[in-house]
């Protein structure tokens, strides 16, 4: 439901509301009480965007709004959740049904070969997520899922091995060609911190961040299956591949520099271009951001998030002019900055605004966006929040 940011709620009742709605909805399911629940939350990058997959660095920030999966041994492998219809059953072993389910019967399977799969379970998964709004409901209910689950093996898995799971279980289950970033955050993210995470090392960095961060929903969906991500990975695997004739030992095209973009030019075939200049740059900006916050210097990784989706834009062709004029809306009025995160073509703009003018930034984006697309944008507001855990079962 759209709202106003004044009417926003603490997002403590987010939080809390998840693993309760899970708990009773899993209670008036299956008629008993779910024997572990676990969260995770949803994402937003603050920058880093499409770098994951090319060796670059990302630093998402964890969000206050999560998935709460509840869970009991069963001997069936059954599935609820708030926002689909109806009770699921399914078979593990059974073809994939290119639906939400996957992404559970993908976590099992993964489990499975770790040997921290219990047999069967009744699940019930409820969220304070947007779905299909660029936040990574999906990391959030696959890392929350293989806490879950896993627990109820009796296993206690740790952060990165979650992180293992719940990316094989997107990557090679659901068919996403997604890189590691949103299960990461989901598994590793800190509340005051956003994370750095250098995707060819593996190194992670917590970088303090105590402000707030606003969120824009476009209001248009985006599905990653089968999709442009698809696309834009795969042309990029083909650019590393012309890259390679003449740097055989490039590991990732991140590793390039803008030193290297006229013997790029000269190489690759044009529509390839663009997009490896997007990953060099967008590669470049992420370590400034990093550094821009460790310094608290807002204003300049405003200037940073802008020229990100200028980026993504003309480089990467991967935003919507929903997006766009948002990002503009937020310049205009004052915002240190804007940007549309998570895989694009569809879903959230992040704003980053001076904290003594915020309300009244955000109502005029608000009020730009209605007068602009005849309907209202979701609007609402954030800080750095914890990972995956272990949720007391509410009363
Ligand atoms: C999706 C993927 C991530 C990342 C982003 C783009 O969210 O799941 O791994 O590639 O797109 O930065």
């Amino acid at each position: 439901m759209p709202h106003s940011p004044s009417r926003e709620k603490p997002s403590t009742v987010n939080r809390l509301s998840s693993a309760r709605l899970a708990t009773s909805l899993f209670a008036s399911t299956f008629a008993t009480h779910p024997k572990v629940v676990a969260s995770a939350p949803g994402r937003v990058n603050l920058i880093g965007e499409h770098t994951d997959y090319n060796g670059g660095p990302v630093l998402p920030v964890a969000l206050e709004r999560r998935t709460a999966v509840a869970a009991r041994l069963a001997e069936r492998w059954a599935f609820i959740s708030g926002t689909e219809d109806g009770l699921q059953e399914a078979e593990i072993d059974g073809p994939m049904r290119r639906g939400w389910t996957d992404y559970l019967v993908g976590v099992a399977r993964e489990l499975r070969t770790l040997r921290a799969a219990p047999p069967g379970a009744e699940i019930a998964i409820a969220t304070t997520l947007p779905i299909g709004a660029g936040l990574s409901s999906s990391a959030a209910l696959t890392v929350a899922t293989a806490k879950a689950l896993s627990l109820l093996a009796g296993k206690r898995l740790s952060a990165a091995a979650l992180v293992e799971v719940a990316f094989r279980a997107e990557y090679h289950q659901v068919g996403v060609r997604c890189g590691r970033m949103d299960q990461t955050i989901a598994a590793h993210g800190q509340r005051g911190s956003a994370l750095l995470f250098d995707t060819a090392t593996g190194t992670l960095r917590q970088v303090p961040f105590r402000g707030r961060l606003w969120i824009v929903e476009t209001g248009v969906s985006h599905r990653l299956t089968g999709g442009a991500l698809n696309q834009r990975r795969h042309e990029c695997e083909e650019a590393l591949g012309f890259c390679r004739e003449w740097r055989p030992g490039l590991e990732h095209l991140a590793q390039l520099s803008l030193r290297d973009l006229p013997e790029i030019g000269r190489r690759l075939p044009p529509p390839l271009v663009p997009r490896v200049r997007h990953v060099i740059t967008e590669t470049a900006r992420t370590r400034s951001a990093a550094d821009a916050l460790t310094a608290g210097d807002l204003s300049r990784l405003g200037r940073l998030l802008v020229e990100g989706h200028e980026s993504l834009r003309v480089d990467y062709e991967s935003t919507i002019p929903e997006a766009d004029f948002i990002v503009a809306s937020a310049v205009d009025h004052g915002a240190y900055g804007a940007r549309l995160t998570g895989a694009g073509w569809g879903g959230a703009v992040v704003v980053l605004a001076p904290a003594s003018r915020e309300a009244r930034i955000m109502a005029e984006i608000q009020g730009d966006f209605k007068r602009r697309f005849g309907r209202a944008a979701a609007v609402w507001r954030t800080r750095a929040s914890a990972g995956v855990r272990r949720e007391t079962i509410p009363d």
